[in-house]
């Protein structure tokens, strides 16, 4: 009971947060913005400065328990670590992020997205990855500082969507990323629904351990795939049903699934018609953030893709990659 009205509370918070001065949907930065290296320091300020309602970033553990912000389990995809670290790969010629420590991983440096052991660029029309500027790891401490220095040096309040990676993966290592996460934010005094942090992973169980287990008041939101994918051991299936959704709003705020799980679309890319999920999600108050929407790589009509999940599907926030063409197109719509 404690619980349930606990989360209404909750819900409530969420709401007034959303409703406050924006007509629009959310726009979430999806791991910074497209613009520069993913998830570094800097194209986190360019999403910051785009104003972005939200900047996405991902976090995994270091070997000294350390979080730092990178989307892959492995460095092999962002930086130079095979050059600077050459006999630190595992058997299947990875390096991973676990098998080593923070102070080690300060000595990379990071480029644009390529797919690993060649020098094919992921997003051709992004930034060039053989630029010689020494990007950097984000750790999250300097994440969290970045977000709470900008609000104060611009008057405004921006926010971190916060993914938790693997927690299964993490927790072969006996260690719970979920509770060096809450413990680091606690740190910085951020704990309350209204403060500007929302976590979200695909590990569901790890959202119910946050919020029963550790009591955080944080926003969760729950990350929904298909089960194939294997991004985590939750059974997506069941979340996405309509018990299961109903279970989900006793303890997130909203859910997170990829854009194809509301809309069905044709080999070609367009749209054919719109799934119950985001009817069924509202049905239990849970706000609705698809991904990810790639300018550089949707092969349709850009602009007819957003006003599609903002008029018709009725979303209530995009996670993109360009979340200022985003913006212009939905302040542009109203
Ligand atoms: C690291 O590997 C290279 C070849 O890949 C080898 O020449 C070198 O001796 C190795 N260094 C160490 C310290 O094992
Ligand atoms: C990495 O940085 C550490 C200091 O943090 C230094 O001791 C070490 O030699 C550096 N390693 C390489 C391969 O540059
Ligand atoms: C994790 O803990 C279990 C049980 O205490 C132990 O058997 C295992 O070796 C530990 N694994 C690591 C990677 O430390
Ligand atoms: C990050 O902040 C936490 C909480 O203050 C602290 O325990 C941790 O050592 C910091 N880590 C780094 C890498 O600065
Ligand atoms: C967190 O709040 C406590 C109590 O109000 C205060 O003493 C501490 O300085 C705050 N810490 C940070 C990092 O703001
Ligand atoms: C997911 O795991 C199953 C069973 O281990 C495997 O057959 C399948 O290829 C995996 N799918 C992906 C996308 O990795
Ligand atoms: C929507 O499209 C899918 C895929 O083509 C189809 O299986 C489904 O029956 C359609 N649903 C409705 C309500 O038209
Ligand atoms: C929603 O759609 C799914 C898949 O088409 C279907 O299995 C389910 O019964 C529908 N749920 C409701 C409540 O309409």
């Amino acid at each position: 009971m404690f619980v349930y009205m606990l989360n209404i509370h909750l819900i409530l918070i969420f709401i007034v947060n959303i409703c406050q001065g924006i007509e629009r949907p959310l726009v979430i930065g999806h791991r910074g913005s497209a613009y520069l290296p993913e998830l570094t320091l800097e194209s986190q300020s360019i999403a910051h400065a785009y104003q972005a309602d939200m900047v996405e970033i991902d976090v995994c553990l270091t070997r000294d328990n350390q979080l730092i912000v990178i989307h892959d389990l492995y460095l092999n995809a962002v930086s130079n670590v095979k050059d600077i670290y050459p006999n630190r790969s595992r058997s299947d010629g990875y390096h991973y992020v676990i098998d080593f420590d923070l102070n080690e991983l300060r000595n990379l440096t990071i480029h644009e997205r390529i797919i690993p052991f060649t020098n094919t660029q992921v997003y051709p029309a992004r930034f060039p990855s053989s630029s010689s500027i020494p990007f950097h790891l984000a750790t999250l401490n300097e994440t969290i500082e970045l977000l709470l220095g900008l609000s104060h040096s611009t008057n405004q309040q921006y926010q971190l969507l916060i993914e938790i990676k693997n927690p299964e993966y993490h927790s072969q290592y006996n260690t719970s990323i979920s509770s060096i996460l809450i413990s680091t934010l606690q740190a910085y005094n951020l704990t309350e629904s209204h403060h500007p942090i929302v976590i979200q992973t695909f590990h569901i169980e790890d959202l119910l351990y946050i919020r029963e287990n550790l009591n955080s008041r944080l926003r969760l939101i729950a990350l929904l795939t298909w089960n194939h994918l294997n991004e985590s051991s939750s059974n997506f299936d069941f979340y996405r049903s309509e018990e299961g959704l109903q279970k989900l709003e006793t303890f997130v705020q909203a859910i997170a699934p990829n854009m194809e799980l509301l809309v069905n679309f044709a080999e070609d890319g367009s749209i054919i018609n719109v799934t119950n999920l985001t009817v069924l999600a509202h049905k239990y108050n849970l706000a609705v953030y698809p991904w990810t929407f790639r300018h550089d790589t949707y092969k349709g009509n850009f602009e007819q893709l957003i006003d599609f999940f903002h008029r018709t599907v009725q979303v209530d926030g995009f996670i993109t990659s360009q979340p200022d063409i985003v913006i212009e197109l939905l302040e542009k719509k109203i």
